[in-house]
């Protein structure tokens, strides 16, 4: 099975993050000294993917910037011996190929997901929900990679929520448990009540995908929310073609960098994570503590 493109959409309002992202993308927004949307790209990397597909919209320039090479910085850098400062960035951005999509209207991440269609030139492609970042050491889409590739279908990210948070995600209906971690499905259900929820088995922001989503994309309606979920048209791919999709229970920890709390949950594990900050980090934690 070939696996070329992840698609990354990137043109949300971030509107759990205002107004800080009134005029900064949340996906830039710090873990570490680097953004929370390098952090993906270093786990698409890590999965042996380059090519990448970003859906973005004209207010985030700043991510095709911070992405872009800039002679004019690595020169005066190097004049003052500082190349160094800017990390695995040009190894980064020399490795990789970006394509970046607009999206004029925010109409949902099914919608999102549609606008890739012309670039995808492989039977299954990766998404990677930058809003959700699973830590490093985790290789979170290499994971999916295998699994997809062993089944030769498509293959999404689960992880086990409690119950009472169910309906801020895609949750699944399994048809029967192939093995520990690995689940085939029966229906996916977008966001459900704690009462109606099939399963506690929550989406997280990694997908291996077939192309026919886009024709599933293409059948669906938009929701109560006008916009168009991506969740119903894996929906439509289990009840309406002959496709399987399976679900697997990733393994790492996962954070939602959405939302401030879940961002600083996030920043304080990757420091406390890393020899560099975690003496100090955990210093200033003490003091505090007493
Ligand atoms: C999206 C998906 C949802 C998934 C979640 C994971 O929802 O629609 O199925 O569980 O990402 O982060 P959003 O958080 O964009 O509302």
């Amino acid at each position: 099975m070939d696996i070329n493109q992840v698609v990354i959409p990137a043109a949300g309002l971030g509107t759990r993050f205002l107004p800080y992202t009134k005029s900064i993308p949340k996906e830039m927004l710090p873990l570490l000294n680097k953004p929370a949307l390098a952090y993906i790209i270093e786990e698409g990397l890590a999965a042996q993917r380059t090519n990448f597909l970003i859906i973005t919209n004209q207010s985030k320039q700043a991510i095709a910037h911070y992405f872009a090479e800039s002679t004019e910085l690595n020169s005066l850098l190097h004049a003052k011996n500082s190349g160094g400062f800017l990390g695995n960035l040009p190894q980064v951005i020399q490795q990789c190929r970006f394509t970046f999509i607009n999206q004029n209207e925010p109409k949902g991440l099914g919608d999102a997901i549609s606008l890739a269609r012309g670039h995808i030139d492989t039977d299954y492609f990766c998404v990677c929900l930058p809003d959700d970042i699973i830590t490093p050491e985790h290789a979170g889409l290499s994971q999916l990679i295998t699994h997809a590739q062993q089944q030769q279908a498509s293959v999404i990210a689960v992880q086990e929520v409690p119950r009472a948070r169910v309906s801020s995600y895609g949750i699944i209906v399994p048809k029967k448990q192939v093995s520990t971690h690995l689940f085939e499905l029966a229906d996916v259900v977008e966001k459900p009540s704690v009462e109606q929820a099939p399963s506690n088995l929550a989406i997280v922001g990694r997908y291996v995908l077939s192309t026919t989503i886009f024709k599933a994309l293409d059948e669906i309606r938009p929701c109560a929310q006008r916009e168009l979920q991506l969740t119903d048209a894996i929906s439509y791919l289990l009840k309406h073609t002959q496709e399987k999709v399976f679900a697997y229970k990733i393994q790492g920890s996962r954070y939602d960098i959405g939302t401030p709390i879940g961002w600083l949950q996030a920043l304080l594990t990757l420091a406390l994570e890393n020899p560099e900050y975690a003496p100090s980090l955990r210093e200033i934690i003490l003091k505090y503590a007493q």
